[in-house]
């Protein structure tokens, strides 16, 4: 396969940047940024909401003209896309070669090899691939942080989600192999690893649960720090909570999505719990560490959602000030019961609540990152700035990003920066 090139495209979560690099170490190809040069081109896709899903598509599209001016080309698809899709791509797009769901990565060297012999179209969307976390990352010389999957699929029913349907049950990844992925890492020269799931600290195995977890990662001589994401509300557990105050490597940072603040509403999504219960978890976890931030992920517009169920919404980022959150309007997804519900909320309405909640929550964002002026923080730096000339950048343990000036050799160290300046995405500072 020598000699070969590769061009990716990636769209969606850390799950499928993952996975992209994993497609680069499975195919050992050499990597090209010019499609046109590509031997394979592969667009790694994402299904959670209906835009994502037009963008994987519209993307395809753009190597129509290339398949029909060299017809060895392999054009393949991967990804939640391919996996809700499969054979329905190809009648749609006769061009493209492959279909390949997330859980089939390791495959992918025989499919390409097997279209490049017999010149037939292959689609891999089974879910009965043992091998799920075989194939390792790709990993750039240099880099200070890396992503290590923990677990695959979710075992959760929301009733607006296509994953568990993309990329079925979940499965976790055994301690042993965690372990030595991330000291493999920190060999390389990695100090901060993230560690990836749907539902991230629901992993557990027959012995272990999550907060063991990040007690014996935190073993590993060399590492700095060690983040998670994303979390599931319900399975934050005192263990868990415990071993984030007491492992100091442990980032003080959760991403904890709430979906709604509207009890009714978090009911049809089945999320398990109610707003108290949410505000009452995040009390646990700022009585325990006082400092932690809190990032979340919002619906609006979700069916059957009021003026009053919004307004709840509202009334929870007031009440619980997170430190950012992400948030979207309701995108019926083929396959779920939410896109069956009756009572849809029509678009401008939607529009008009995400807007008025975007715009409340970048206040808060603001006012938060600004309160950091005159503090100190102990900044991983990850590399250069990329829009100011010699400026560093990094992240503080709470996940805020600070660019300062500073001479390159810092790049891989946890320097001390006073804050002098807050925006709305990023700290400014100077070395301390
Ligand atoms: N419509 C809109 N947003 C969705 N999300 C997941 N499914 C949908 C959907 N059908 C959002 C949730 C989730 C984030 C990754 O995407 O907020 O936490």
């Amino acid at each position: 396969m020598n000699g070969k090139k590769l061009y990716i495209e990636t769209y969606g979560c850390q799950m499928n940047e993952y996975d992209s690099d994993r497609i680069r170490n499975a195919l050992s190809f050499e990597l090209t940024d010019n499609p046109a040069d590509a031997d394979v081109i592969i667009v790694n896709t994402c299904a959670i909401r209906e835009k994502a899903d037009q963008k994987a598509f519209s993307s395809l599209g753009r190597f129509k003209h290339l398949k029909a001016k060299r017809p060895d080309v392999i054009i393949g698809i991967a990804g939640c896309v391919a996996q809700l899709y499969g054979d329905k791509i190809i009648e749609k797009m006769p061009y493209v070669d492959l279909v390949i769901g997330p859980r089939a990565i390791p495959k992918l060297p025989k499919l390409i090899t097997e279209i490049q012999s017999d010149q037939r179209k292959k689609i891999e969307t089974s879910f009965d691939v043992e091998e799920v976390f075989e194939i390792e990352p790709y990993h750039e010389e240099g880099k200070v942080t890396a992503f290590v999957s923990i677990q695959q699929g979710c075992n959760k029913m929301c009733t607006y989600c296509i994953v568990p349907h993309v990329r079925g049950k979940e499965i976790n990844r055994p301690l042993e192999d965690i372990l030595q992925e991330i000291r493999r890492l920190v060999q390389k020269g990695v100090k901060e690893v993230t560690l990836i799931g749907q539902t991230v600290n629901s992993w557990k195995t027959d012995r272990y649960r999550f907060g063991d977890l990040l007690r014996i990662a935190a073993e590993i001589e060399g590492l700095l720090r060690i983040r998670f994401t994303t979390s599931y509300p319900r399975d934050v557990t005192r263990k868990m909570i415990d071993a984030m105050r007491e492992v100091s490597k442990v980032c003080h940072h959760i991403h904890l999505p709430v979906q709604s603040g509207s009890n009714r509403v978090l009911a049809r999504m089945k999320r398990t719990y109610t707003r108290e219960w949410y505000i009452e978890t995040v009390n646990r976890l700022r009585d325990a560490i006082p400092d932690i931030a809190i990032s979340t992920d919002i619906i609006v517009g979700f069916p059957g959602e009021t003026e009053e169920d919004f307004h709840d919404t509202m009334k929870l980022l007031e009440e619980v000030q997170f430190d950012s959150a992400f948030s979207f309007k309701f995108s019926p997804r083929p396959g779920t019961p939410a896109a069956d519900f009756p009572d849809r909320v029509d678009d401008n309405t939607a529009s008009r609540r995400l807007k008025e909640l975007q715009e409340f929550q970048r206040k808060i964002t603001l006012e938060k990152n600004m309160s950091r002026v005159g503090l100190v923080e102990e900044v991983l730096v990850e590399g250069r700035s990329k829009h100011n000339d010699g400026f560093l950048s990094g992240r503080t343990p709470h996940n805020r990003i600070v660019n300062f000036p500073g001479p390159q050799e810092l790049i891989g160290k946890i320097v001390n920066v006073k804050i002098t300046e807050g925006f709305q995405n990023s700290l400014r500072g100077e070395l301390y």
